[in-house]
């Protein structure tokens, strides 16, 4: 069993990247740029905001976090999101979701001018990325396809079973991984909540990336012997021998499979980090202009 060091991988992505970034803003003048709104007070969505922040200043990219409080209107929202489309040193603009109730996420999402919408979300994006048009992948999605390749984990001609159908992570994932590409080529089933004997179709699966949601749900008997085993799920769960009194948990009820496996991903350490190196890729290629020329 090989565990799949997902910080190791993103840290030696974000040191290529910096090279590119300082290369650039040397060559232009000013470094790419990330703008985040975050609306209210969700503290899971504070930490998110914080380690991209934090990210964008490690490979030099700049960014900004506009706060709205939680009573923010709809209105008020769309105009924020209006002013950053029209500032022109502004390259990227995500607005960190969960949104409060009472906000349309489509509506608001769909306000981003696609060639800014860095997180991949805008239906122009979206489609773009379906029909397999230069588009910003969504940076879950993109940040697996990295670790797939970057471990040297074959994928072409296996059978690989994504569990969750989510916009964000198990739609897109099972589109990549089905593509006619050199590092995709799977044969995809995409797993949900009505999916009948779903440990027996994990079990058929050379590939099994595990995106629902609920902590711990796949023990052993989803996983083959010598299978690769993909945990997207992040969960705070209580633990008193933690200093900070919780631990995180993914998907995957990890040390029951582990042994099963030939590569897992941990919780924490494993997608988590590649996630927001999708988001610099992102931001960076939107900085040059790769998917929407014209800017
Ligand atoms: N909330 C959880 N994941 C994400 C993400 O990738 N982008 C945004 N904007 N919000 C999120």
């Amino acid at each position: 069993m090989r565990i799949i060091n997902g910080k190791e991988i993103a840290d030696q992505l974000k040191n290529e990247m910096a090279a590119e970034v300082e290369r650039l803003r040397s060559e232009r003048g000013r470094a790419p740029h990330l703008a985040a709104i975050l609306v209210g007070n969700d503290p899971a969505s504070e930490t998110y905001v914080k380690n991209k922040e934090k990210s964008c200043h490690e490979v030099g990219i700049s960014s900004s976090v506009y706060r709205m409080p939680e009573n923010t209107t709809e209105e008020q929202l769309l105009e924020a999101i209006d002013f950053i489309n029209n500032d022109d040193e502004i390259d990227g603009l995500i607005v960190q979701l969960p949104l409060p109730k009472g906000l349309d996420a489509d509506k608001v999402v769909s306000r981003i001018a696609p060639e800014k919408d860095v997180d991949g979300f805008h239906p122009i994006n979206v489609g773009r990325m379906v029909l397999g048009q230069p588009s910003y992948l969504p940076a879950t999605p993109m940040g697996i396809m990295l670790l797939l390749e970057r471990s040297g984990i074959p994928t072409e001609g296996t059978r690989c079973v994504v569990v969750g159908r989510s916009n964000i992570v198990g739609t897109p994932v099972s589109i990549l991984l089905s593509r006619n590409l050199k590092n995709a080529n799977c044969t995809v089933t995409l797993c949900h909540s009505r999916t009948q004997n779903l440990a027996a179709v994990c079990r058929t699966a050379d590939i099994l990336i595990v995106a629902i949601g609920k902590c711990e749900m796949i023990t052993g008997e989803y996983v083959k012997e010598g299978a690769t085993v993909i945990d997207v799920g992040i969960h705070r769960v209580p633990d008193a021998t933690k200093k900070s009194g919780y631990a995180l948990k993914g998907d995957v009820k990890y040390d029951d499979v582990a042994g099963r496996c030939e590569f897992i991903t941990p919780v924490p350490g494993g997608v988590g980090p590649m996630t927001i190196v999708g988001l610099l890729r992102n931001t960076l290629s939107a900085f040059k202009g790769e998917i929407y020329p014209s800017r």
